[in-house]
């Protein structure tokens, strides 16, 4: 009851190559899992023969002890890293393919008496919508996203020949991967060559339209790149833009209030007044400041999760506080820094007269250093994004 492209490479056999498939996403998936036990969501899980293969290795030793033998290095490296999947989930959009697959699940178990069995279980779901997911789906992979961070469980969210079917796009369901289940993504999914021609464009539209598949998750490697990237940028890494454009802004106009005197005058006339400058930058920071306390509460989440990630504060040997983390650490007390100083310039300005005060020459050279600080602050938040993968999305296959 397969119903994928399947891997031939090895047989000319429908239900083998199917199996083959799966076993190619299992090994690009797992083969850099250091995990003890597994953890899998698989969507669009058809009738259930991935759900059987998965889910019968339970029992038995491991998925890997069935990985055909190819004679690679990387084969070898597979079957040697057994681990057991513990928990098992499957998802699919048609009612009477979960029902089936259940069914199957619980005949193989009837069969595999006394074996030590994991949960298993399949549901009829929207994959491409997890926010519409039913109650029992989300109770029972709850389990899964509690234990997401323990560095002993891989979790994984399998998609075997599914994805492009969703409606409208598969990016709901990336960012719930990355975001409420922190697990790695291994998937077969159709992505546009790079030299698609304009009539095979038109083909794939044409055949989009009679399978009501949506023409826009076919997209190049690189936008299917970005897609991932964008799934992976959680809400304090939108939010904190804000913050600092607008205060470094406010502090900038208080830099250039101080510069005036020195600029000629026939370029000061098409300036901002020193009232309207002090105007905008007493507005601009009160913006900056309301958003700063989203990007306090976020980047609290934000910064919980990374640790997480990165296995706790502490080197192995319990002595010494990981590099990232004191970045991690650095980053924090600058920018909390700089956002209660600002609220303590801004409430001394309100005090002033708000609006219409202007401040003098030592707040402006404060404001001026503030924004210097929060820049600086901000170097060490980029930093953790491109080298402890603060926010991103875990790894895809
Ligand atoms: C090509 S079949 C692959 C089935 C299975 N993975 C296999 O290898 O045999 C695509 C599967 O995706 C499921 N599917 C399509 N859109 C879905 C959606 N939005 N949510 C859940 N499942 C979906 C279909 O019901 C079907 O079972």
């Amino acid at each position: 009851m397969w119903m994928n492209m399947g891997y031939w490479e090895h047989t000319p056999k429908f239900p083998e190559a199917c199996e083959s498939l799966l076993v190619e996403v299992l090994r690009a998936g797992l083969l850099k899992d250091k995990s003890q036990i597994l953890r899998i969501l698989d969507v669009g899980c058809g009738c259930g023969d991935s759900s059987l293969y998965l889910t019968r290795k339970i029992h038995t030793d491991s998925v890997y002890a069935s990985i055909r033998d190819s004679g690679s290095q990387a084969h070898a490296q597979v079957i040697t890293n057994q681990r057991p999947i513990d928990t098992y989930v499957g998802v699919t959009l048609v009612p009477e393919q979960a029902a089936l697959a259940q069914q199957r699940i619980n005949e193989s178990r009837k069969l595999d008496q006394g074996a030590e069995s994991g949960f298993a279980e399949v549901f009829c779901a929207d994959a491409a919508n997890p926010s519409s997911w039913p109650g029992e789906l989300k109770d029972s992979i709850s389990d899964m996203a509690d234990t997401s961070s323990d560095p002993k469980v891989g979790t994984w969210v399998l998609a075997l020949d599914t994805m492009y079917h969703y409606h409208p796009s598969r990016l709901p369901l990336f960012q719930y991967a990355n975001s409420t289940l922190n697990a790695s993504i291994m998937a077969f999914d159709l992505i546009l060559g790079p030299e698609t021609s304009w009539k095979q464009r038109f083909f794939l539209r044409f055949t989009c339209w009679l399978t009501r598949l949506p023409y826009g998750n076919f997209v190049s490697q690189e936008e299917y790149k970005n897609l991932l990237v964008r799934a992976g940028q959680p809400l304090h890494s939108a939010i904190v833009h804000w913050p600092l454009a607008l205060i470094i802004s406010a502090h900038g106009f208080d830099a250039l209030q101080l510069g005036l005197p020195f600029i000629p005058a026939h370029i000061v006339n098409y300036l901002p007044t020193t009232t309207e400058l002090s105007i905008i930058s007493y507005y601009i920071l009160s913006l900056g400041l309301l958003t700063g306390l989203a990007a306090v509460v976020t980047g609290i989440y934000q910064a919980s999760r990374l640790v997480a990630r990165l296995g706790g504060v502490y080197d192995a040997d319990k002595k010494a506080i990981k590099p990232k983390v004191k970045t991690l650490v650095a980053h924090a007390a600058l920018n909390d820094i700089v956002l209660l100083s600002s609220a303590a310039y801004w409430r001394t300005r309100r005090e002033a007269g708000g609006a219409a005060s202007v401040p003098d020459a030592t707040m402006l050279a404060v404001g001026v250093a503030l924004g210097s600080i929060q820049l600086f602050a901000a170097g060490l938040g980029r930093s953790l994004v491109s080298t402890a993968g603060a926010g991103k999305a875990k790894k895809s296959q």
